[in-house]
């Protein structure tokens, strides 16, 4: 893909990259040599750059770190067989940032800045992007509030930046769950349909409370009721009940719309699958699950992709599920999409852009 924007680039006088054991990633934790960085003040962007990933200098006052006003998105970026670097709908990720800047009154963000700095900061750093099977470069764009000014209001000035990390395998394992029916993640009229700070601090204690109880994931309940299913951790939740395949919807503006949950949606038409998207309830998932009738559940978000669900806790019962056929759809999905995200299987779609 071409790059047209002028972006000034400070490169790194001290590379880590041969110091970096690739054999042995830990999701998140080995950040990339260069970062993109933009500054909004006056009330447009500016001052783009891409400079070597340091540590941020702020005061103090600093409004995101006080109120909350900080976004993000995740995707990634995939080196196919001739070592070329691919990204799969980079673009939902932008669209998806710019609701959740709406919501938490951020700027928005004009496409030719996230894309060019996006494309030009991989360009640069393209030998972070792992070749070993599975693995991957997680690309993590955010935007936080930069008012040194510690009243309740919109920041003025605000700063997006984006930096990556060569990531293994994330979920390799199936994931047992635990269907949450005390704590909520979002309610109808609040900000769970936003990628924003605060609704992953909230979680952390529900989840933890699940890990401790021996669960690797919650899986949300409505926050008014609890009596329907709305996602897991940072993954949206699918079932397969009696051959069709049941999704929350996206409209109540509590459930996050994750690219990889379209994604899955669009395969299954194109595959004519029988797929609804409307609320499971907790007690339509105990009948099935007592009945056998679940014949698969999993997760689907741009860290596993896909991952699948073999244990749920519901109601101090645990219930496994069966082994999955070869066949099954969500084993048959996850080969589709990685497929077409390492570049092995045609993209009907156009979801992915070379670089
Ligand atoms: C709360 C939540 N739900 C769902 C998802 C899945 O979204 P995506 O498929 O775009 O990664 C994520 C991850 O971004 C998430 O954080």
């Amino acid at each position: 893909m071409k790059t047209s924007l002028a972006i000034p680039v400070t490169k790194t006088q001290s590379s880590r990259l041969s110091q970096t054991d690739f054999s042995n990633l830990v999701f998140g934790k080995t950040i990339s040599d260069h970062m993109f960085v933009a500054d909004f003040k006056n009330g447009e962007w500016s001052d783009l750059r891409i400079e070597p990933y340091a540590p941020l200098h702020l005061n103090p006052s600093n409004a995101a770190l006080h109120y909350g006003q900080s976004i993000f998105e995740g995707l990634k970026a995939y080196k196919n067989e001739n070592g070329e670097i691919i990204i799969f709908r980079a673009d939902a990720n932008w669209s998806r940032m710019n609701e959740s800047a709406e919501r938490m009154c951020m700027p928005s963000l004009p496409e030719e800045v996230f894309m060019e700095g996006l494309l030009q900061l991989l360009e640069l750093d393209k030998a972070w992007v792992p070749s070993a099977k599975g693995a991957s470069l997680y690309i993590r764009p955010f935007m936080f509030a930069t008012d040194d000014y510690i009243g309740v209001k919109p920041s003025d000035t605000y700063k997006f930046i984006i930096f990556t990390c060569p990531v293994g395998n994330y979920y390799s394992k199936p994931v047992s769950v635990k269907v949450e029916t005390k704590f909520t993640r979002a309610t109808e009229g609040g900000t769970g349909a936003a990628k924003t700070a605060g609704n992953y601090a909230a979680s952390l204690f529900p989840a933890l409370q699940a890990q401790k109880a021996g669960y690797d994931q919650l899986l949300w309940t409505d926050g008014k009721s609890h009596s329907n299913i709305e996602e897991s951790g940072t993954m949206n939740v699918m079932f397969k009940i009696n051959g069709k395949i049941i999704t929350a919807p996206t409209n109540t503006g509590t459930i996050l719309k994750g690219i990889t949950r379209n994604s899955v949606i669009q395969l299954a038409k194109d595959w004519d699958e029988s797929l609804e998207e409307r609320f499971l309830s907790v007690s339509e998932l105990k009948s099935a699950l007592e009945a056998g009738q679940v014949d698969e559940a999993f997760g689907t978000g741009t860290a596993a992709t896909i991952a699948h669900i073999y244990k749920i806790h519901l109601d101090g019962k645990d219930y496994i599920l069966p082994e999955k056929p070869a066949d099954a759809f969500s084993h048959r999905v996850l080969a589709a999409l990685d497929g077409i995200k390492y570049g092995t299987v045609a993209d009907p779609h156009d979801w992915i852009i070379k670089i």
